[in-house]
């Protein structure tokens, strides 16, 4: 892939890089996206399993939809779009990936500064008491988990429709956007909000924004560039052009 002047020029200075990633950055791991054709909400109902009224109404349903996907995160691994994003935190000063993946699959790469907008799916908390537990017991067929220290209900410790995203984790990565001069927005729909207003928190700070996805999306227009095509063959190519220019300057 051939760059533009402009982001070889940023990723030669740069020592400030934040990282928006969403579901395609998974994809090529095997983890299902949320709005691409065969897309989980093609094929399940978010006012069925993704909000408090839906889980009040049926925990079991929304437990058996969570952990059905918790078994697809465990059998895969990260992929060379993860495995980069690692690799540059080492070669960037201040280096931040704001998530919107529940996977955990960048810590499992390896980046260690990961900002989790909409939680993560291996949590669960006490919809009564607050507890978290880190590991609950899976669901046996028509029951939910309970709270080992109240009883009550547990739930996803993951955001859900209608609800705030945990606000210091959001207040870092807006900080994030605005401390750095370059942002990657990878893999995502950008439809969502308050997570879709990072890039252009950036750009009002003055970064270049860096849009990369498989296909044109509704906020490509307002990034300094959109590179059409895959996480896990663009990042590793940038990584390499992060290293080079670290190298030559060294
Ligand atoms: P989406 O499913 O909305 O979008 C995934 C994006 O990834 C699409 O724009 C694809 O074109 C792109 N894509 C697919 N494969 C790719 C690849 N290999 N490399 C680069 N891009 C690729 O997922 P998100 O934008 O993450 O929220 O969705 C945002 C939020 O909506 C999710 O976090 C979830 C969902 O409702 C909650 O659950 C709170």
């Amino acid at each position: 892939m051939i760059y533009s002047a402009e982001l070889l020029r940023c990723l030669e200075r740069a020592e400030s890089i934040c990282v928006l990633t969403g579901a395609g950055i998974s994809a090529e791991s095997g983890v299902p996206t949320f709005r691409t054709n065969d897309g989980l909400w093609s094929r399940f109902k978010p006012e069925e399993l993704a909000n408090i009224d839906a889980f009040l109404r049926n925990p079991v349903l929304v437990w058996e939809w969570y952990a059905a996907r918790r078994t697809v995160i465990h059998e895969v691994f990260p992929n060379p779009g993860h495995e980069a994003l690692a690799s540059m935190e080492r070669w960037i000063r201040d280096f931040t990936v704001a998530t919107q993946n529940v996977d955990g699959l960048h810590a499992r790469a390896g980046s260690r500064k990961v900002l989790e907008l909409h939680g993560n799916i291996e949590r669960s908390y006490c919809i009564d008491c607050g507890s978290f537990a880190e590991d609950p017991d899976p669901p046996s067929p028509g029951n939910a988990p309970l709270c080992k220290r109240c009883g009550g209900l547990l739930r996803p410790d993951v955001v859900w429709f209608g609800e705030q995203l945990p606000e210091e984790v959001f207040q870092k990565a807006e900080q994030a956007a605005r401390r750095c001069s370059l942002f990657l927005s990878v893999g995502t729909s950008s439809v969502v909000y308050p997570a879709a207003s990072l890039p252009m928190t950036a750009r009002e700070s003055g970064a270049y924004i860096v849009e990369i996805n498989t296909e044109r999306t509704e906020l490509s227009s307002r990034f300094d560039e959109t590179i059409l095509g895959r996480a896990g063959s663009i990042l590793p190519e940038l990584l390499q052009l992060i290293k080079h220019s670290r190298k030559i300057h060294q």
